[in-house]
């Protein structure tokens, strides 16, 4: 940096030739990153702007932080223009950093009204417009998912994935990836739109902090480019409800991603074409899955989380006894065991169901994935027997047979 000049001014205005410089710097050829902090009454306001690459077309991303809430807004260069237009007249004592190619612009405006500038030597850097931690192949890399990232407090300020979400970010991406493959033989009549002209509409259910459910949005529309989605997260806690809305409103997603604070038992999507749970508590599971049931879902994917219901009921069963002794042992069986149930209804009931690992076990040990997709007729010999056997060998009744009472009964009474 040069040694800086101080010129005083009207109280907080910057010079004419400083503002011109600024606009030069921002609005022509290298520009890197405008970023300016405002402190006012003990808080502060941070607002930064780059230049991204999104679908191949130049854009400018905006990120503002202000109460610990990150809000973030892509602009064309008519909207770069006018913002930047705002950072200039900003009052108040603050920061402003300009990084070009060819070098660094600080600016300083003290409590006082003093403006101090000082400038880099020049330099002769390279603008990349690519989004950060674009190295590897996968969903969240497939599109400029950095404001989302930031948002959901996936990645750090310079858009780098913290550590410790790591294991939510291979979760998140995975998740997508299966989205994917599962959607690839669509139609393309039937893209982003269901044959009743509603939107492509997907519930998560049990969503949390929606790292999931706004991903979700972020990749149907932008990379599987499906027209019309609506995707709805429902979860019975307040906090986690008013955050999601939050991150969504922040992206400009509120309408297309929205909220439900409810039990899952007491929401009804009505229709759903895609129906999703991502470590839904014990039942909450369950629950998921007989909502892909009754809101005639085509496609339920749903990674399970712990799950008790079982452990309650099951008995020592003959040559199992010394499986049923250790405890840790007893868990898993009855994991394995509540899946193949799960699994074995969703083929009663019509869906093609597979049970795969979706991601690796250092992302997470609840890496199981029940992916359902209704393409067959329900209610067939072979499923519904192989389901009564494995059943009256346990002496269990499965909560989800409990929980979708007669829309199973129907299929399975007569074999009984
Ligand atoms: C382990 S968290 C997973 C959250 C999110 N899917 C994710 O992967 O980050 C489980 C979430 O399911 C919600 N949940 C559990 N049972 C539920 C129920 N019966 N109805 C609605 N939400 C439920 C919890 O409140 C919690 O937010």
């Amino acid at each position: 940096m040069d040694g800086g000049s101080a010129v005083s001014r009207e109280r907080f205005d910057l010079d004419e030739a400083l503002k011109e410089e600024i606009r030069a710097k921002v609005l022509g050829e290298g520009f890197m990153k405008i970023v300016q902090s405002v402190r006012r009454g003990g808080a502060q306001f941070r607002i930064s702007v780059r230049p991204v690459e999104i679908g191949g077309v130049r854009r400018y991303q905006a990120e503002m932080v202000e109460d610990g809430q990150v809000r973030v807004k892509n602009f064309d260069a008519d909207g770069l223009s006018a913002g930047l237009e705002e950072i200039i007249a900003q009052k108040g004592a603050r920061d402003l950093h300009l990084m070009t190619a060819k070098g660094d612009l600080h600016v300083r405006v003290t409590r006082k009204g003093r403006v101090v500038v000082s400038r880099s030597a020049e330099m002769d850097r390279k603008v990349d417009l690519k989004p950060h931690d674009r190295v590897k192949n996968v969903p969240l890399n497939a599109f400029d998912s950095s404001a989302y990232m930031k948002a959901a407090g996936l990645a750090d300020g310079e858009g780098r994935v913290r550590a410790s979400m790591r294991g939510k970010y291979d979760q998140v991406n995975e998740f997508l990836k299966v989205v994917g493959e599962s959607l690839k033989d669509r139609a393309p009549s039937r893209d982003g739109e269901s044959e009743d002209g509603r939107p492509f509409t997907v519930v998560d259910c049990g969503c949390g902090k929606a790292y999931l459910t706004v991903a979700l949005y972020l990749y149907l529309t932008q990379v599987l480019q499906m027209p019309r989605v609506h995707v709805i997260g429902v979860d019975r806690r307040a906090d986690v409800v008013s955050a999601a809305r939050r991150m969504a409103a922040g992206l400009d997603l509120a309408g297309k991603v929205d909220f439900e604070e409810s039990d899952l038992a007491a929401f009804n999507a009505g229709r759903a074409d895609m129906v999703v749970s991502l470590h839904a508590c014990d039942t909450a599971t369950d629950e998921a899955l007989a909502k892909g049931v009754e809101w005639r879902a085509r496609y339920v994917l749903s990674a399970p989380c712990c799950q008790h219901e079982l452990q309650k009921t099951l008995d020592d069963r003959g040559a199992f006894s010394g499986v049923m002794r250790q405890s840790i042992l007893r868990e898993r069986l009855c994991d394995i065991l509540t899946d193949s149930f799960r699994a074995m209804i969703m083929r009663i009931l019509g869906f093609r169901t597979q049970v795969v690992e979706f991601v690796s076990s250092e992302a997470t040990a609840r890496n199981i994935m029940l992916k359902c997709e209704y393409c067959v007729k329900p209610g067939q010999t072979g499923p519904v027997s192989e389901y009564l056997a494995l059943r009256d060998y346990w002496h269990v009744t499965p909560w989800l047979e409990t929980r979708l009472g007669g829309l199973l009964a129907k299929h399975i009474s007569r074999f009984e």
